[in-house]
């Protein structure tokens, strides 16, 4: 049975890929397996109002406020995702949705919304098809969740559960999936627990590619076979090393993993830089505060200028103190965002 009426509410955050996912076919699969951190205080809120109509209608109906302000830009994507979706969730045409979403964190930040305002969504929406479907087990839950997400945003898959997750088949990870991300399914070194990653807004413009276009971009690009092959490699590495909690080695393959992104784009035809003066600047003074002191801070980047500083715990108060009288002065307006692994998709 249908459910009438009614309003329900979820919060999802982003993530931050250490073995990035660049390169994808139809429909949305990976080139490559990926692996992240799943955030905690970079989130989407969404409201899903729904309300039965009496008869089936042809088309989605679906109004859409971002941050209470009615949103037609983002309709289109909305649009495809539930035209992409509705063979797994046919009920969609039987409802007007109103959806209300909100970041937490400032939207013209350069921060990609995408993984997170795609989860929340799909999340909500998977709240919807449980209260039809009330027998579907939590497992049953959580995968179909990931899946719907990923078929708004690639990298939507990984945020719904946490700390760590992993999308894309690789057959040293049990139970991975192009289809949908599952949690990293090893035990975690507690050298992970509580990691930081502080984000420094160093540009926060508009992006100049999008990712859909980047992820075209490595059909017959060049390097393409021999980066996939590359970032299934760095996936048995970072898995030996998230289980023996070896922070040289983390370090190496992801700073190596965001350089080689940003290779990429640089090799492929049109060519982008999406870094910026001050995301270098920010990158030698991590180098140097590391050979200094010793830390254990590295960087990684998206597909832009700011950078994400990655740190134990352990190290939290010195790192900001380097952050605060170092790194700041290379953020737009001084602004940074302090986040850390976090644990994926609520209800509220
Ligand atoms: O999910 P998309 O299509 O926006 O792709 C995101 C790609 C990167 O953020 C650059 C890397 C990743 O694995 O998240």
């Amino acid at each position: 049975v249908l459910p009438n009426k009614g309003s329900i509410s979820c919060t999802s955050p982003s993530n931050i890929a250490l073995v990035k996912y660049w390169g994808k076919r139809p429909v949305q699969l990976p080139e490559n397996p990926s692996i992240s951190f799943t955030l905690d205080t970079c989130k989407t809120e969404t409201t899903l109002k729904y309300e039965k109509l009496e008869n089936v209608s042809e088309d989605f109906q679906f109004e859409l406020f971002f941050e209470g302000e009615p949103k037609p830009d983002f309709k289109p994507k909305i649009q495809s995702f539930f035209q992409r979706i509705s063979e797994y969730v046919p009920f969609l045409k039987h409802y007007k949705f109103v959806i209300e979403t909100s970041n937490t964190f400032p939207h013209s930040s350069g921060i990609a919304s995408s993984a997170s305002g795609m989860s929340a969504l799909a999340y909500c929406l998977m709240q919807l098809e449980k209260q039809i479907n009330p027998k579907m087990s939590d497992k049953e839950f959580i995968k179909k969740s990931s899946f719907l997400s990923r078929l708004g945003s690639g990298s939507a898959s990984r945020s719904i559960e946490g700390p760590i997750t992993i999308w894309g088949e690789h057959n040293e990870v049990e139970g991975s999936s192009d289809a949908y991300a599952v949690r990293f399914p090893y035990d975690i070194h507690p050298n992970f627990a509580d990691y930081q990653d502080t984000i420094l807004l160093v540009d926060k413009g508009e992006k100049q590619v999008s990712s859909s276009v980047g992820h075209d971009l490595m059909h017959g690009h060049p390097f393409s076979s021999e980066r996939f092959k590359q970032a299934n490699k760095n996936i048995i590495w970072l898995k030996d090393i998230l289980m023996s909690g070896d922070l040289d080695e983390f370090i190496e393959v992801v700073e190596s993993e965001a350089l080689t992104l940003h290779a990429m784009m640089m090799t492929s035809l049109p060519y982008f830089i999406l870094m910026k003066p001050n995301t270098l600047a920010v990158i030698n003074k991590i180098w140097e505060y590391r050979k200094e002191t010793g830390s254990k801070i590295c960087f990684t980047l998206d597909a832009g200028a700011n950078v994400h500083v990655l740190y134990p715990n352990s190290e939290k108060d010195r790192v900001m103190d380097f952050i605060k009288s170092e790194l700041v002065v290379y953020c737009q307006k001084g602004q940074y965002i302090c986040d850390k692994i976090g644990l994926g998709a609520k209800l509220l």
